[in-house]
């Protein structure tokens, strides 16, 4: 087979979650160009619906469905439209995920626990619903987007930090579970120009991030999604429970102490 085949995930079948914008946005439409099928889920129905346009326009069958991932129930009906609608699922990208600077005296336990849910206990749920389904089809494959927060020592990040952190460990203890019919690996970025990041950057601060990266510019959606297509595709086939860093050569953090 020539190398480049190896990038194809024709056949398959994607449920990308927080599809609707930016990273998750650009992981659909690259898992689209390589030939797969997308599910396209996240809150907001409008923005899932136009990228699955996209997806059409690219020659691939897609379904936008509208889904909280924080929802049991939500969960639940987005993997049932998938297995309705295409009859098969290979592919989970949990992507969802976030939460801006906290101060620890500040933000109360029970905020500190919905960040972890937010981040960590969706991809479990998710992963738990689709896995079954994944061994039906024959084997599948899951990418978790974490961060580069998940092991910078940084202050102010101590929720989101942790929930990365927990979420970068999920990964490589699953794939240990899974292995050898699923993969789960991840994904570390750093700073992406997305509207997420866009909205938290005080606009001093862009300057000094870009500073702090080798590479000297703020990434964008689709350097994530490239390094997603690589531990999606049979071209990583032999790569599982790894974290891939996605960040500019930066090696650490310049929000403000
Ligand atoms: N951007 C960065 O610099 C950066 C760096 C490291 C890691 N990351 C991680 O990359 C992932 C994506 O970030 P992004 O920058 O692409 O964010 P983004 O541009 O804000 O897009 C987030 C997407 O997730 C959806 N979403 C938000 N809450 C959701 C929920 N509860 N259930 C389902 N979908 C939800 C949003 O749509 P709705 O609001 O309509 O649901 C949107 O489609 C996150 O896990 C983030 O932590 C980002």
């Amino acid at each position: 087979m020539p190398l480049l085949d190896r990038f194809s995930l024709s056949n398959q079948v994607a449920l990308v979650t927080g599809a609707g914008r930016g990273i998750g946005r650009a992981i659909a439409l690259a898992y689209a160009e390589a030939g797969a099928d997308i599910v396209c889920a996240a809150r907001t129905l409008a923005d899932v619906e136009a990228v699955a346009e996209e997806v059409r326009a690219l020659g691939r069958r897609a379904l936008a469905v509208s889904c909280d991932v924080n929802d049991a129930d939500q969960r639940g009906a987005a993997v049932s439209a998938a297995i309705e609608t295409f009859g098969r699922l290979t592919h989970l990208v949990n992507n969802a995920g976030g939460a801006g600077p906290n101060d620890p005296l500040k933000m109360s336990a029970a905020r500190f626990e919905e960040v972890l849910r937010f981040n960590v206990s969706s991809a479990y749920a998710l992963t738990q619903l689709c896995v079954p389904h994944m061994r039906e089809a024959g084997g599948g494959n899951i990418v978790n987007i974490t961060s580069g927060a998940a092991r910078y020592a940084q202050p102010h990040f101590s929720a989101y930090g942790a929930a990365k952190a927990a979420l970068t460990q999920l990964t490589r203890l699953l794939a240990q579970d899974f292995a050898p019919q699923v993969r789960v690996n991840a994904i570390a970025p750093g700073p992406i120009l997305t509207a997420a990041l866009d909205r938290a950057l005080p606009a001093d601060m862009r300057d000094g991030m870009i500073r702090n990266t080798p590479l000297q510019c703020l990434g964008q959606p689709e350097d994530i999604a490239a390094a997603a297509l690589y531990l999606a595709s049979p071209a990583s086939a032999w790569v599982t429970g790894k974290i891939i860093e996605v960040d500019g050569g930066a090696e650490s953090s310049v929000w403000p102490g």
